[in-house]
């Protein structure tokens, strides 16, 4: 059951990848979180070697796509382009008709390993520079962002970089995830399935909330300007965001660390103010809608996320493709589970008011 892939208590904020909490995981690298998730354990060393070495092996996507990379509209959205990309990935894939076990786990490794790589290149082409090829030699968070900079980053951005996959790889049933999931309930193929979750995350409901944070803390630019502009919106009934979750009803344990990650960002730059913007935004939110209102809006995995974007020059158009990178492994391992289920996804009308 996807209960064997993730755990959430959404009333005392706790995360669980197969059964480890999200606070364990967060420091290991993200190559032995997507074998846990896809695979259903963690790697010995000898096991993330070899698997490390595969996923490393497999980066460089072919010719025919980076000529497509190139013909993809520059003024088309980071995530169309990469939903059409991960698309046409697939007809060079030679397992892409093999939906054994095996050949799954081959594809698997296969998008893990080149979603980035797609990132970056249409990111590097749209910006009139060539893509810079992957380095076997860097982490997955390391190698992106050498790939999107052209050159290696330091050790503090890789680290946070690898630890904003991690948080971002599974989180259960939402809205991309399950796309995903009944995508694979019809025995469509892999490279389908992920496609389905691409769209699902591109919405600003969902994954592209991210950028949306980046444009209001870009927008609000100072700690005096936050706590007007919040109530403004708050008086308009607008969704503030970054807040708020279907699930938690209490701090979403992601953004307790995301939180830390950008404050440690914010002092190594000698530059605390997006962080402080984004405390008084917090601050503000919680003041007027949890102790005055009672309703459990508190920052999501998207709010202080866009804060170590901006700390990081990542623009937001690659927010929610950096998302995607993330969660892909999580979108694996439920299509994984419901392949072995054989048993299509098939809700009826009445369920979706309750969703
Ligand atoms: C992700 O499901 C997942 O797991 C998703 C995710 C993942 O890892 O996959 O965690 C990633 O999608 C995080 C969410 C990113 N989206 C945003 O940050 C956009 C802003 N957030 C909201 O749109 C909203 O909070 C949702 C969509 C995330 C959840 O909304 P719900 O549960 O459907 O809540 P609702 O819209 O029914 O609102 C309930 C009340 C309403 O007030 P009333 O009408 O009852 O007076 O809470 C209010 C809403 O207005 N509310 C907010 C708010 N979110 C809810 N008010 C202000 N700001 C917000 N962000």
């Amino acid at each position: 059951m996807s209960k064997n892939i993730c755990f959430i208590d959404g009333l005392e904020g706790i995360l669980k990848y197969r059964g480890i909490d999200i606070n364990q995981l967060v420091d290991l690298p993200y190559d032995a979180i997507s074998y846990l998730l896809i695979l259903g354990e963690l790697p010995g060393d000898q096991e993330l070697a070899e698997y490390s070495a595969c996923l490393h092996g497999a980066r460089e996507v072919n010719r025919e796509v980076l000529d497509v990379i190139h013909m993809c509209n520059f003024n088309v959205d980071s995530m169309e382009a990469l939903r059409t990309i991960v698309s046409f990935m697939s007809q060079f894939d030679p397992d892409i008709t093999d939906s054994s076990p095996e050949g799954n786990t081959r594809k698997a490794i296969r998008l893990i390993a080149r979603i980035p790589t797609a990132v970056a290149a249409h990111y590097r082409i749209v910006n009139g520079n060539e893509p810079v090829p992957p380095d076997p030699s860097l982490s997955h968070g390391a190698n992106f962002l050498y790939m999107i900079r052209g050159s290696k980053p330091s050790q503090l951005e890789a680290e946070v970089m690898e630890k904003d996959f991690i948080l971002s790889a599974e989180h259960e049933l939402n809205a991309s995830t399950f796309s995903s999931r009944v995508t694979a309930s019809t025995l469509s193929d892999l490279y389908s399935a992920i496609v389905s979750g691409l769209c699902a995350l591109k919405g600003p409901l969902h994954g592209g909330a991210r950028a949306e944070v980046m444009t209001m803390i870009e927008e609000i630019g100072s700690q005096e300007n936050a706590e007007k502009i919040i109530l403004e919106k708050i008086e308009k009934k607008e969704k503030i965001m970054g807040f708020g979750h279907r699930v938690y009803k209490t701090y979403d344990p992601r953004g307790a660390i995301f939180k830390q990650l950008s404050r440690e960002l914010a002092e190594a730059k000698g530059d605390m103010c997006w962080y402080e913007i984004a405390e008084k935004i917090e601050e503000t939110v919680i003041r007027e809608l949890v102790e005055k209102k009672g309703k459990p809006i508190y920052p999501n995995v998207d709010f202080y996320s866009g804060v170590i974007y901006k700390y990081m020059d990542i623009p937001p158009q690659l927010a929610t493709p950096i998302f995607a990178i993330g969660r892909v492994s999580g979108w694996i391992a439920h299509c994984f589970e419901q392949y072995e289920k054989k048993r299509i996804i098939r809700p009826r009308a009445f369920m979706l008011d309750e969703c």
